[in-house]
């Protein structure tokens, strides 16, 4: 199980996003978590994770990694530029990496490195903590984000596989010192649902719903998890506005 920074009182971070830190005791993440965030298809999970990105790198001294699993960087940049970030500038002064991690997709089956013949699976693995961590230090980052983490666990064909090696990329991740978003899907419209294993392994979980109504669709923000601090759990509706997520903390969406 992955331990709580060592830290007899927790220095926190604001997430940036609107409405999410008044949840946190007015006071955002404590640094160094690392933090699930789950949602549906179209829910705004990327939107969320670049907000987080960009508040950190601009406003908080705070340098950004993003590593897309899914997406071309290129097209992150296009996508935050309609919400007013400029992720390019943050780029250029060392603020910001994106990190395109879609070759982890294309690998062939094995790979030999010298004489030793090697899995697609383990190369993944190590390429994608090399990366990350190589990034890390370059520009000193403080807040990281992989987007979306089923890219890499879907390569798994046994659950314990998978564990094993979500947990060693979650120790890896942790050694970073990083507060980080690992961007991860939900099925479920309903607030009944299975507990992922890495929920249990995570410091904190968020999770972002469209809930289906006969009024329409609502979206709903739960911070579901978050380790030993004091938080708002109720769940509240958010919208996706021209600058980004926007929460509202003093209503509540009860379906
Ligand atoms: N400028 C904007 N203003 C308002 N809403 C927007 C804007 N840009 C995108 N959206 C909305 O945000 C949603 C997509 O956001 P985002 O890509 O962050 O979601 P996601 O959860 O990461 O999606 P996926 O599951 O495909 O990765 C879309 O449903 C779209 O309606
Ligand atoms: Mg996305």
């Amino acid at each position: 199980m992955l331990q709580s920074p060592r830290r007899i009182e927790f220095v926190y971070t604001p997430t940036g996003v609107k409405g999410v830190d008044k949840l946190l005791s007015d006071l955002g993440v404590p640094q160094g978590y690392i933090i699930y965030l789950l949602g549906a298809p179209g829910s705004g999970k990327t939107t969320f994770a670049m907000q987080f990105l960009h508040h950190g790198a601009k406003f908080e001294n705070e340098p950004g990694v993003y590593v897309s699993l899914d997406e071309h960087p290129a097209y992150l940049r296009a996508h935050a530029r309609e919400f007013g970030w400029d992720l390019e500038g943050l780029e250029a002064s060392g603020k910001l990496a994106l990190l395109d991690g879609s070759p982890i997709r294309s690998l062939p089956g094995e790979t030999k490195l010298g004489s030793i013949t090697i899995g697609k699976r383990d190369f993944s693995l190590v390429s994608l903590i090399k990366w990350i961590t190589e990034a890390v230090k370059k520009i000193g980052a403080k807040r990281l984000v992989i987007d979306p983490t089923a890219v890499f666990s879907v390569q798994y064909t046994t659950e314990s596989d998978r564990r094993f090696a979500v947990m060693e990329l979650l120790q890896a991740i942790s050694q970073t010192g990083c507060t980080t978003l690992l961007v991860s899907e939900l099925s479920h419209t309903s607030l009944d649902r299975t507990y992922q294993f890495e929920e249990f392994l995570a410091q904190g979980v968020i999770i972002m719903r469209k809930i289906i109504r006969s009024g329409g669709v609502t979206r709903v923000f739960t911070i579901d998890k978050m380790r030993v601090i004091d938080h708002d759990t109720q769940p509240h509706p958010y919208r996706i506005t021209q600058t980004g997520i926007e929460v509202f903390p003093t209503e509540l969406a009860i379906p």
